[in-house]
């Protein structure tokens, strides 16, 4: 027989058990494989996080060490992947170039891996964290028109993002600013994972198919490209120059996302989980004052998204509607100071997440679930006798 209800968006179906991260959407708790987001962003680096997501503990000395040198190893793509990126317009979404070279990496890697075999998962999950950062730098090279760089194997790995980045063709010596750095590393932690979002749920039911790791990360990269997802970042940053544009009139926008008549949502604001204030907003908030701060960076922008908070965190609509700032509020302002392109702040997010697909994807092979498929409660026609086109 068919199913009877349904439960549009998921909102109360539980798709899995995982062992992954808590999170209490009215508490404003978040933890990854039992530790709270505010500790790890404060004391562990991104590498470390991803080994903890992805394996269930902090890693010793030793084991970080290996994890690395494992990952360097493979950061180097295939020479053909490079005429893949030179096909795309230099106008082409990093979303778009970054999911597609994703997917490109399937042709140049096995595709499938024996999940019964820990080493061949191992390999599989060090070969896509040494390359795909190298892909993220590749699509904002080629958006800026700089040549493409391999990066720096005695930097960290987060060091190593950067420069991969930003590393000027004449430029002799390349100077890293630790601001910067540890910005980013706490960026990417906190983007890391989010039990099952749009993507993670996208990764987990492409990988349920048995199709393979880089086949469900694309997949699941583009599901993180919407406004409502990871897309919100760049949309956020695009609504607070809107704004600003517009002479700053913060009420005006209120107004408008108050509206039910106009489309217009305020970006960066509500949470499909969080009925309480994202703990990632608060970390990343603090962070925003102290990156532009020790950079000396005056940005109007700030001043206009204080404003928008203030005013939304009093207002009864927002109060009634549980609607808070969330995690990409504040995350743009940072990538923006640090001069990383607007439409390239989703692709940040990616990178930070690729961990936590990666952890989701796992787990999910190695308790053998099944393949994902909903059920649905038809409404179409009930049967009908064929037409031939003359009578139509
Ligand atoms: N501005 C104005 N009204 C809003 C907003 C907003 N940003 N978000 C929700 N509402 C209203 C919505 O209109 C609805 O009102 P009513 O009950 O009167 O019809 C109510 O709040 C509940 O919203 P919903 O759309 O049913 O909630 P949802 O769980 O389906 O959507 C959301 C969650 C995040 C998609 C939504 O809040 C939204 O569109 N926010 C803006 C986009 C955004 O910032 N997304 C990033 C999410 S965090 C990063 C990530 O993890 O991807």
């Amino acid at each position: 027989g068919g199913v009877t209800t349904i439960d549009p968006g998921y909102k109360n179906t539980g798709s899995c058990v995982s062992g992954i991260t808590f999170l209490d959407g009215e508490k404003g708790i978040l933890r990854y494989r039992g530790y709270s987001i505010e500790e790890l962003a404060e004391k562990a680096d991104f590498l470390e996080v991803a080994y903890l997501l992805i394996f269930g503990d902090l890693p010793t000395t030793a084991e970080l060490d290996k994890f690395h040198a494992d990952i360097k190893k493979h950061a180097v793509v295939d020479d053909d992947v490079k005429k893949i990126l030179d096909a795309f317009p230099k106008s082409a979404h990093p979303m778009g170039v970054l999911s597609s070279l994703t997917s490109a990496l399937t042709a140049f890697n096995p595709s499938s891996v024996n999940v019964e075999s820990e080493e061949e998962m191992y390999n599989a999950i060090v070969r896509i964290l040494g390359k795909f950062p190298i892909l993220v730098a590749w699509t904002m090279r080629k958006k800026l028109g700089l040549p493409l760089y391999y990066g720096d194997s005695s930097l960290g790995y987060v060091e190593n993002i950067l420069k991969m980045m930003f590393k000027q063709p004449n430029e002799d010596k390349y100077t890293q600013n630790p601001i910067l750095v540890n910005a980013l590393d706490k960026l990417l932690i906190l983007h890391a994972d989010h039990e099952q979002n749009c993507s993670t749920s996208t990764v987990r039911i492409v990988g349920s198919s048995h199709a393979g790791l880089f086949a469900s990360l694309s997949a699941g990269i583009s599901a993180l490209w919407g406004p409502l997802h990871g897309g919100a970042n760049q949309a956020v940053l695009e609504m607070l120059e809107a704004i600003k544009e517009d002479g700053g009139d913060t009420k005006k926008y209120m107004g408008k996302a108050k509206d039910k008549a106009d489309p217009f949502r305020l970006m960066g604001f509500g949470h499909r989980v969080y009925k309480n204030f994202d703990p990632r907003a608060k970390i990343i908030k603090v962070a925003a004052d102290e990156v532009l701060g020790d950079l000396g960076v005056q940005d109007p922008i700030l001043d206009i998204a204080k404003g928008l908070e203030k005013e939304a965190l009093e207002d009864q609509y927002f109060v009634d509607r549980k609607l808070y700032p969330n995690v990409d509020f504040y995350s743009g302002i940072i990538y923006r100071a640090m001069g990383i392109p607007v439409d390239m702040f989703t692709v940040m997010f990616a990178l930070g997440r690729l961990p936590g697909w990666i952890a989701q994807w796992r787990e999910m092979r190695l308790r053998k679930e099944p393949i994902g498929r909903p059920r649905q409660v038809y409404i179409g026609e009930n049967e009908r006798a064929f037409k031939a086109i003359a009578d139509r």
